[in-house]
């Protein structure tokens, strides 16, 4: 049973293992750059504790793992560019087009979104053809304009729009953006993992259910820190949101009732967890880290 540290350290080797540097050396150079950069490693540790609690071995689902960690590190370099969210810090480091360049960056982004995959098919040689293929599936669903793509869409869409449009419409607006943006990537990590472990359905849509509670709650926890933390806590550069015009659970709402709103969805999500006796210490540890970084 690995702790959250030993699980940091696992996929962290793999990942470093996973990408090595070849010619063109910039190119990979680049996509390495940001994917091994420390981060919480949270999607990746999800679909492994995911296969772990429906009875899986955790080293079938490493390469979806570290896949989904790379597609997570692309959404970053692309969310940073100039033409996005423009942000120069990311990860406690410059931003990947500060250090390469906006032309090798952006392409260090689109080689990620097909290196990934590639990591699935080429070293997941214990799973059968059908599960990689399901797999596969997943992977592409939620990383195209059906998930998160179509999240950061809207997103982008919708800076300075807020004060145009009625609370209503504001909120279902949000809820749109933050399940796409940000649920879709759990969600994928989570149902890689139990497919990869063999769960039925109904499990499978449990985890889909909590992914979506989940990831919800984080995003309105990263809009919080956005106002609340320092750049030495985060490792990026904070207030953007606000500044930028984002539609987010905070500008909207106003602080408290975001950690309200936090507080309502970890618990949803410690619910179901006890419910359907998926028990797992990191899970626990995960949600409650997210609200204590928040403040709730
Ligand atoms: C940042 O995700 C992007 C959001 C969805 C808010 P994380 O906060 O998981 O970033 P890292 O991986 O730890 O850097
Ligand atoms: C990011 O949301 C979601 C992604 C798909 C990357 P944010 O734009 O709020 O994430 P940060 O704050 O830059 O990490
Ligand atoms: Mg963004
Ligand atoms: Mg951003
Ligand atoms: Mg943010």
């Amino acid at each position: 049973m690995l702790n959250i540290n030993e699980y940091i350290e696992l996929i962290d080797k793999k990942l470093d293992e996973y990408i090595k540097i070849q010619y063109p050396e910039n190119i990979f150079k680049s996509m390495k750059y940001t994917v091994t950069l420390p981060g919480k490693r949270l999607r990746p540790i999800m679909c492994l504790e995911t296969c772990k609690m429906f009875g899986g071995n955790i080293e079938d689902a490493i390469p979806t793992a570290c896949a989904i960690e790379m597609l997570h590190a692309q959404t970053l370099i692309h969310d940073d560019l100039p033409c996005m969210d423009n942000d120069n810090f990311r990860r406690g480091k410059p931003t990947n087009h500060k250090v390469f360049g906006d032309a090798i960056a952006t392409l260090a982004g689109d080689a990620l979104l097909t290196f990934a995959p590639q990591i699935i098919t080429k070293y997941s040689t214990n799973l059968s053809a059908e599960t990689t293929l399901r797999v596969l599936n997943e992977f592409f669903e939620y990383a195209g304009a059906y998930g998160v793509i179509a999240g950061q869409v809207v997103d982008i869409e919708n800076e300075g729009k807020m004060q145009e449009r009625s609370k209503e419409e504001n909120s279902n607006i949000l809820e749109y953006l933050h399940i796409h943006k940000t649920s879709d990537l759990f969600k994928l990590s989570m149902k890689t993992g139990a497919i990869i472990a063999g769960a039925n359905e109904a499990q499978i849509k449990d985890i889909e259910n909590f992914a979506t509670k989940f990831g919800f709650a984080f995003q309105i926890s990263d809009d919080i820190l956005d106002e609340t933390a320092t750049f030495e806590e985060l490792g990026k550069t904070i207030g953007k949101d606000k500044a930028s015009g984002k539609l987010t659970y905070v500008t909207l709402n106003g602080l408290n009732s975001a950690k309200c709103k936090v507080g309502c969805l970890t618990d949803e999500c410690h619910d179901i967890i006890t419910r359907h006796r998926l028990k797992s210490d990191i899970f626990n540890q995960i949600i409650d880290s997210i609200r204590k970084r928040a403040g709730v």
